[in-house]
């Protein structure tokens, strides 16, 4: 059954929600689904803007038949061609023969790696600040190399001012129906999951966010429509907001995340006790964790809201518990910095 709707006038959200995947890049849980957004944009030439991922293909197709009830498909535009937006090329370029694909040079070559019998269709390679016109709607195309694959790119359209903005400003959660900020309680739902999916997938990169902020500057932008989760079209200040504290490495909030591995409880109880002790303080907004049964994504996730964190672990093997040196690689993996400030000032003068 197609599942649909508008976002503006001849600008459709065709997506689709995964429900039944339970690690998002076989590597993180993901309990509350994820969506994979995708557009058509219906005017005297039509654009699809990326597809979705294979397991949730069935819905696309009837999305996508819906809309265009018969009517040809002029473009497919791939900004991102990571599988979760990818996976329904060989189906769009099976059914509308005559599509031209329209991406980056790197999207190409990657395209070429993932479909390498493609080689062949019809292709409009853009490049910073190209323009395409399908009608009523014209195109500007802005490069994001590293949010988080070399080939991203977004789109800025500018009858509507919908900046179509690719992984950038998304969110793991399904869209149940309300796809849209103001329709949707953003705080309670989506905050920790839109942190926990930046924080881990894009976290490494926040210098590179910083330039697309550069470069988005000067756009009159009054709908971002991202490639998961939530389109902002009310109250798109927040989402920029925590997106600069986000890709500075800035902390969210005053707040103190215990990250503790303990192997018979002595170092989970020193980590109760300096909790309660710190309580005592009238310290809030303490989150506390056992490195052995958290999965390492909400850690970080945590981390990347608080101020402050403290490390608690054994030594094993005349080494440190490797559970916890997991963890430290993975902070260093997804590039994570600018934590020192005083901890004394900040909480107990
Ligand atoms: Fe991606
Ligand atoms: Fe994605």
């Amino acid at each position: 059954m197609y599942d649909v709707r508008n976002i503006v006038e001849d600008i459709i959200w065709v997506g689709t929600n995964d429900k039944r995947l339970t690690l998002f890049e076989n590597m993180f849980p993901i309990p509350e689904g994820v969506s994979y957004n995708s557009y058509i944009i219906n005017d005297e030439k039509t654009a699809l803007l990326d597809t979705v991922d294979n397991a949730t293909r069935n819905t696309f197709l009837e999305n996508i038949n819906k809309i265009l009830n018969g009517k040809a498909l002029d473009y497919l535009i791939i900004n991102h061609m990571e599988p979760d937006h990818c996976g329904i090329i060989p189906d769009i370029m099976a059914l509308y023969p005559n599509i031209e694909l329209v991406s980056s040079q790197k999207g190409f070559e990657l395209l070429k790696a993932f479909y390498p019998w493609a080689k062949d269709t019809k292709k409009v390679v853009i490049k910073e600040g190209s323009t395409l016109s399908l009608g009523k709607h014209n195109l500007t195309f802005c490069t994001m190399p590293m949010v988080h694959w070399p080939e991203v790119t977004a789109v800025y359209e500018s009858k509507t001012k919908i900046l179509f903005s690719a992984d950038a400003f998304g969110s793991f959660g399904t869209l149940n129906g309300n796809i849209f900020d103001d329709e949707v309680d953003f705080e309670r739902r989506f905050l920790e999951n839109a942190r926990r999916y930046y924080a881990n997938i894009v976290g490494k990169y926040g210098p590179q966010v910083g330039r697309v902020f550069e470069k988005l500057a000067g756009l009159d932008i009054k709908c971002i429509a991202p490639l998961h989760g939530p389109i902002w079209k009310e109250n798109l200040g927040y989402i920029l907001e925590k997106y600069k504290l986000w890709s500075s490495y800035t902390p969210e909030k005053k707040g103190i995340t215990i990250v503790y591995a303990s192997m018979y409880g002595n170092t989970e109880n020193l980590a109760q006790h300096l909790s309660t002790k710190l309580a005592e303080k009238g310290i809030k907004d303490i989150e506390m964790f056992d490195i052995s049964n958290t999965d390492s994504s909400y850690i970080v996730n945590s981390i990347w809201k608080n101020s402050h964190i403290i490390f608690a672990a054994p030594t094993y093997n005349a080494d440190l518990y490797p559970n916890m040196r997991s963890l430290l690689t993975k902070l260093e993996y997804v590039g994570f910095q600018n934590k020192s400030r005083p901890f004394r000032k900040l909480f107990l003068e």
